[in-house]
């Protein structure tokens, strides 16, 4: 398969035609599922839990959940013993996916946690706490192959950082910042790797890959995504 490319299909599919134990690091943003939130306030409509995370079209949890484990075991067989993983969540999903996570045959090593300093603003009507923080999950295929060890005050599980602004932002929604993803990238791949990102949105994980040397494999199912991507790599190099 070749490198350095964003494919334009369901990741379901793509996996496939990546050769076993072929990857260095797993770094992936699945889209969020929203109906928890809306169930859980016995919401009728999507618009009175609105968040900035896009909706999908996700039947139900359980339906949400075995496509995450699908996608989760087809990434087990294809990284390399040793490789790392992070994978984003909010809250409401890390307990589950840790054990999905699991499941797959990876290692749950920590939660990492990123405070958000700009968040979505708490309305006072929804009697909700502002959503300021996103989790990062850091797992690995047995014990990791690659630490490179930054200096201990850059070694918390947790990261600062206000959300995409100014000229990084592009259109996709739920775009994650550089400043929160490469610290994480250095530490568990060198350069020359390969990275996978199969829900790469407006592609972050490669231009991360890009501007530190590593290659990327990803997929982004919906087209739009998939522009804005290239777009960004053009523009970045
Ligand atoms: C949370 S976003 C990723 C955002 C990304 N981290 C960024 O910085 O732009 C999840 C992405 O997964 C894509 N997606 C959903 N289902 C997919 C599938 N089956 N295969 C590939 N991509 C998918 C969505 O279109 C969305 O862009």
């Amino acid at each position: 398969m070749e490198l350095n490319v964003i494919y334009n299909e369901s990741c379901l599919e793509g996996l496939k035609k990546i050769p076993d134990a072929s990857v260095d690091l797993l770094f992936t943003d699945p889209p969020y599922y929203q109906y928890r939130a809306q169930n859980m306030q016995g919401l009728k409509n999507h618009k009175d839990v609105v968040t900035e995370f896009e909706f999908d079209d996700f039947k139900s949890e359980e339906d949400y959940l075995q496509f995450l484990e699908n996608v989760l075991a087809q990434c087990y067989r294809v990284c390399k013993p040793g490789a790392a993983g992070y994978l984003w969540c909010g809250d409401d999903f890390v307990s589950y996916l840790n054990r999905i996570i699991e499941h797959a045959g990876f290692q749950f090593r920590k939660v990492i946690h990123w405070h958000k300093t700009n968040p979505f603003p708490a309305i006072y009507t929804r009697k909700m706490y502002a959503n300021s923080m996103e989790l990062l999950i850091h797992f690995s295929k047995g014990s990791p192959k690659t630490w490179n060890h930054k200096p201990v005050n850059q070694m918390h599980n947790f990261i600062e950082s206000p959300i995409c602004m100014g000229k990084e932002r592009s259109l996709h929604k739920t775009q994650k910042p550089l400043k929160v993803c490469i610290p994480f990238i250095e530490i568990s791949s060198n350069p020359g790797d390969l990275i996978l990102d199969p829900f790469i949105g407006s592609g972050t994980t490669a231009v991360a890959a890009k501007m530190l040397n590593r290659n990327y494999i990803g997929f982004e199912i919906n087209p739009k995504f998939t522009k804005i991507a290239d777009q960004r790599l053009n523009q970045h190099f």
